[in-house]
């Protein structure tokens, strides 16, 4: 697929890229993937956060009063789609301590093969604030764009999907349905295989966080 995105952020940052080809590598084992998950997350939410709106604060130095910037309105909230999600909580945490965790959990129908909804939990006052979906791997992009539907659902209009690996085919996927809606992941690779694996990929991203291969 040759296709050029513009609801996507590629972050070509040189630590993002060489960490990011250690975690592909299948002899990484699975302690290192867990720490490279949280390390590659951190860098992206690092650029996924710079649009985030600021406000003037006073603040007293030891040596002045000054209005300084802080940042604007309710704490946003990271929603990790079950279960490899949950590998990328920590890394922004890290950087956004105060930040609200919600949780989406979907499961495939075998028969109409869509998205349903096992689990979803979010604060009660989510249309006010900004969301970032984490999921490692952007696959076909089923599962984003129902955790977006469930997101829009509830009102809330602030929403970017923070990945690790995408395909082009889940990027188009996810335009097609919510072009509001700004991806930042480490890589835009080649396609799917026939099974729904990206290529070249990493593998099942949950089985190699969790040790369950
Ligand atoms: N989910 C994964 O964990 N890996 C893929 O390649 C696609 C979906």
């Amino acid at each position: 697929m040759n296709e050029s995105f513009e609801n996507i952020t590629v972050i070509k940052h040189p630590l993002v890229q060489d960490k990011l080809t250690t975690l592909r590598d299948k002899h990484t084992n699975n302690k290192n993937f867990k720490e490279l998950v949280n390390e590659i997350t951190l860098l992206l939410v690092y650029e996924a956060t710079k649009n985030l709106v600021l406000t003037d604060k006073t603040v007293e130095t030891p040596l002045e009063t000054i209005q300084s910037k802080t940042l604007q309105g309710k704490q946003p909230v990271i929603l990790p789609i079950l279960r490899a999600g949950i590998g990328m909580v920590d890394g922004f945490s890290s950087l956004m301590p105060a930040a609200l965790i919600g949780h989406i959990g979907l499961f495939r129908d075998e028969e109409t093969l869509q998205p349903q909804r096992y689990y979803f939990k979010i604060p009660a006052d989510s249309a006010e604030r900004q969301f970032f979906i984490c999921d490692p791997m952007l696959a076909t992009g089923g599962t984003a764009v129902a955790a977006i539907d469930a997101l829009k659902e509830k009102g809330v209009t602030q929403i970017c999907l923070v990945c690790i690996v995408s395909s082009p085919e889940g990027v188009k996927v996810l335009h097609e349905h919510h072009p509001d809606v700004q991806i930042y992941t480490a890589s835009l690779d080649r396609q799917l295989n026939e099974n729904g694996y990206i290529l070249p990929g990493l593998g099942d991203a949950g089985d190699r966080l969790f040790g369950t291969l």
